[in-house]
């Protein structure tokens, strides 16, 4: 690999879509969090054993186990500065971060209050990484689809709540196992979200068929993520290239939880030859050994994109965001102006 091509990624602009705060936790900042809050804090090598798993089932387990150790303000606000230090390292220059509202409540007793601090200490992290990295940051409070309606319907009320004071809080969405919930019982929740001014997300068709996607369209989501099985339906595709539908692609991701068989047989390069509007990202880069600039890179490796199609990937990215029209179109001159 060429350092020219790492250069060039590092030197255009991005955009990351789909990334869960939580899944931004390295080993070395889970053993910083086990030494505040365990009687017996993890050792390096026990942190890191906690990132192991074998399958998709697995890796949710792995991911709650990390999430464990962030429990206050403070926790959160570490997390989140170490995920947007290593966002600016990388050339990202804006990113819309799930925070797994849902598991927050479900260990706070469902007390409605327990989240403003936390809130308060993500929004420090975001301030601070826009004045001193010109890194932009919005939020997306994803609820837990396996857990209940009802839970959702906390997640999703708060942001609807705080959104007017914090319109750093873009939107919702629906994360966890589409094999045991997926959709449909959200359908009056996502209307009522739209409502409130909130954008819609949605994972669908990482660990399910092709009628998930389609089922998570019925229900207003504006960008899809994960989408693999969209190749098992030509009329879908058609669909989503129609309706300028915007997939959260998350290769690696995909890869490891034993989704897809290794990064050239994911189907990124023939979305992208369709004239699908995908976008790169790293989904939970501490838990899969990628992070963003590496997608781009192994999409050059693995599926020969050129310079001039990672840079047209750059561009779905920012398109794909939901920054204000006048800010895209200047990070779009930007991208264009990279040699
Ligand atoms: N939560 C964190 N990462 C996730 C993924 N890839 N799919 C569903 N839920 C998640
Ligand atoms: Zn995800």
């Amino acid at each position: 690999m060429t350092p020219e091509i790492k250069n060039f990624i590092r030197r255009l602009p991005k955009a990351e879509l789909h990334l869960h705060l939580e899944g931004t936790i390295l080993p070395a900042t889970l053993v910083e969090l086990s030494a505040r809050h365990d009687t017996r804090p993890l050792t390096l090598a026990e942190a890191e054993s906690l990132y192991h798993f074998t399958n998709f089932s697995e890796f949710l387990e792995s991911f709650r186990a990390v999430t464990r150790l962030l429990i206050g303000p403070e926790d959160y606000e570490l997390a989140a500065w170490r995920m947007i230090e290593h966002l600016s390292a990388q050339g990202v220059v804006h990113a819309e971060v799930f925070i797994s509202v849902g598991v927050i409540y479900l260990w706070r007793n469902y007390d409605p209050q327990s989240f403003d601090p936390i809130f308060a200490g993500l929004e420090r992290a975001r301030e601070r990484g826009e004045r001193e990295l010109g890194v932009s940051l919005y939020w997306i409070f994803d609820a837990v689809r396996h857990f209940t309606v009802e839970e959702a319907e906390r997640v999703f009320q708060k942001a609807a709540e705080l959104r007017p004071a914090h319109p750093s809080i873009i939107g919702i969405g629906l994360g966890g196992d589409e094999r045991r919930a997926g959709s449909e019982p959200f359908r009056d929740l996502y209307a009522q979200a739209a409502e409130a001014g909130l954008r819609l997300t949605n994972h669908a068709g990482e660990t399910t068929g092709p009628e998930a996607i389609r089922e998570a369209l019925s229900i207003g989501s504006e960008r899809i993520g994960h989408a693999i099985s969209a190749i098992q339906d030509f009329h879908l595709i058609e669909d989503l290239k129609e309706q300028d539908v915007p997939l959260e692609l998350n290769p690696t991701s995909n890869v490891r939880t034993g989704l897809c068989a290794s990064f050239a047989a994911h189907p990124l390069r023939r979305y992208f030859d369709l004239g699908l509007t995908v976008t790169l990202n790293s989904d939970d880069p501490a838990f899969f050994g990628s992070d963003l600039a590496n997608e781009y890179l192994l999409a050059h490796a693995e599926q020969q994109f050129t310079r001039d199609e990672l840079r047209q990937l750059a561009r779905h990215s920012i398109r794909a965001s939901f920054l204000p029209a006048e800010t895209k179109a200047a990070w779009l001159i930007r991208i264009d102006s990279i040699e």
